[in-house]
């Protein structure tokens, strides 16, 4: 007997990003070919005409900018058909003010998936939320069409898009400088190094007189990143 592991995939951080060919309200795409070259968000959302995901969209649609200067394409998903989708999105643009946002254009690809085939492929179906709807999954890939983060929120919660955003700040930042990124980290706060990986450097680090670095002890050092050395990293 198949179990439940056996029949949902779940490509985990560091996989290759699955491959698939899909109908989008921005046309078909080849994902994730067509992005190769830039960071990609793909996510899903439960289903079209629903409260949460129409904020959610909104935001995602205000923020298209700020996710295009750090070179990040948004490409989105639901279980529903292409013509709910256009639907929908013509809705939001035509009827909904919300926050200060209205007129709000979607021109980031949304996904029709009503076989499910990415959904499960990607493990955005979690029966013990739904068996018929995607919950919130976000998945971070990168240039070389890598996973490098992902990020489930429940049907009921919607997402933090600051959170988003930071996540893919921090992951350029951290592969730009090869720095690792401390809790609650913001672009300008210290940074931290790789951990010594011998006695000498162990000893060097300790004793080192680096105004820009501080150690808390020997495998725990930071030093100084300055914000604008962050910002540099965005395209435009
Ligand atoms: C929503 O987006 O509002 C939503 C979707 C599915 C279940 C619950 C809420």
């Amino acid at each position: 007997m198949e179990t439940q592991e056996q029949v949902l995939t779940m490509p985990r951080i560091g996989d290759k990003a699955p491959s698939f060919k899909a109908v989008t309200t921005q046309g078909d795409i080849n994902f994730p070919q067509d992005y190769a070259g830039k960071w990609v968000i793909l996510f899903s959302h439960p289903a079209d005409f629903t409260p949460v995901c129409t904020s959610e969209f909104m935001t995602f649609a205000s923020m298209q900018g700020e996710f295009e200067a750090l070179n990040t394409q948004l490409v989105g998903l639901s279980v529903d058909g292409l013509y709910s989708h256009i639907a929908w999105l013509r809705t939001i643009k035509e009827k909904i003010e919300y926050k200060g946002m209205k007129n709000v254009e979607v021109t980031f690809p949304l996904i029709e998936d009503i076989t499910m085939n990415v959904a499960k492929t990607y493990g955005m179906l979690q029966p013990g939320e739904s068996t018929t709807k995607a919950v919130r999954a976000v998945f971070f890939i990168d240039p070389k069409g890598i996973i490098r983060t992902i990020v489930y929120y429940p049907l009921s919660l919607g997402r933090n898009f600051d959170e988003l955003k930071r996540i893919i700040i921090g992951l350029q930042t951290a592969d730009a400088y090869s720095v690792a990124l401390p809790a609650d980290w913001r672009p300008g706060d210290d940074v931290i190094v790789p951990t010594a990986g011998s006695c000498g450097v162990a000893k060097e680090r300790m004793e080192s007189t680096d105004a820009d670095q501080t150690c808390y002890d020997w495998f725990f050092c930071t030093r100084k990143l300055p914000k604008e050395k962050v910002d540099a990293l965005r395209v435009k």
